[in-house]
């Protein structure tokens, strides 16, 4: 396969950046996404230009550090599938792929296609956590949870913390993400006696970084690849209005 990438370059915060066209040939369309931009950053070393900066960790759906835009689509073509798990034959060949980083102010661009999304790390220190010293884990059918709380708290921490929901949000909103940390831990008893202070910290922290508001367009749970569903929006509104009831 033949493709024409246009890519984002950008040295650094405060530089400017611009798409770079570049022509690449003998890619095979069972090469993932990432192993394409390896191959080009390998003929790029070869050439003795500066290599193409974008981030991964897992490459197999799990650690949430690979997500790009490409041809306008965060991760890509497919519905609930990171850029990790991109495979080329969802182009076609001679095809140009336009690819850019996450655009949201509150997640500034470091270099090319790596973003910073330390702000995703100051909501979660704000209590995605039980502070109770507990020592070892108990017997699991100790505490018994009913299958429903469980499946459920499992839906929603199902998030990797890619960030596409905020990329996709034409108000850079991290709703999704941080009532699926939210919903997580207080939908589970052990997650219970924190679980007012939990919304009230998180929510704050979330405003303070400087997401933008829901308006429940639903961007955010179509992009996501994790398929979490906007539901909880509405259950973490409705949390933290409790807890801000309750004072
Ligand atoms: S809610 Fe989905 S899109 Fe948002 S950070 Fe979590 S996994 Fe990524
Ligand atoms: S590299 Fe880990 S989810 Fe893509």
């Amino acid at each position: 396969m033949n493709i024409i990438f246009k890519i984002w370059r950008q040295n650094g915060p405060t530089e400017k950046g611009e798409l770079k066209e570049y022509l690449i040939e003998g890619l095979t369309e069972d090469m993932s996404f990432l192993e394409a931009l390896d191959y080009l950053n390998e003929a790029l070393v070869l050439k003795g230009e500066k290599v193409i900066a974008y981030e991964y960790d897992c490459r197999e759906g799990i650690c949430g550090q690979c997500g790009i835009f490409i041809n306008g689509r965060a991760h890509g073509p497919h519905d609930h599938m990171t850029t990790c798990q991109l495979h080329m034959r969802s182009f076609k060949d001679g095809e140009t792929i336009v690819v850019e980083p996450w655009r949201a102010a509150s997640f500034p661009i470091i270099k090319d296609l790596i973003v910073d999304r330390s702000a995703f790390d100051r909501i979660i220190e704000k209590g995605a956590y039980i502070s109770a010293r507990t020592g070892t884990a108990p017997e699991a059918n100790a505490l018994p949870i009913p299958k429903l709380v469980a499946d459920k708290a499992m839906d929603a921490a199902a998030c990797i913390g890619c960030g596409a929901c905020v990329a996709t949000c034409k108000n850079s909103s991290a709703a999704l993400f941080t009532a699926a940390k939210i919903n997580h831990l207080n939908s589970l008893p052990q997650g219970k006696a924190e679980q007012h202070q939990r919304v009230q910290h998180m929510t704050a922290q979330m405003e303070a970084e400087g997401f933008g508001s829901c308006t429940f367009t639903g961007a955010c749970e179509v992009e996501c690849p994790e398929a979490i569903s906007i539901a909880n929006i509405a259950e973490m509104n409705a949390r933290k209005l409790k807890a801000n009831l309750l004072g």
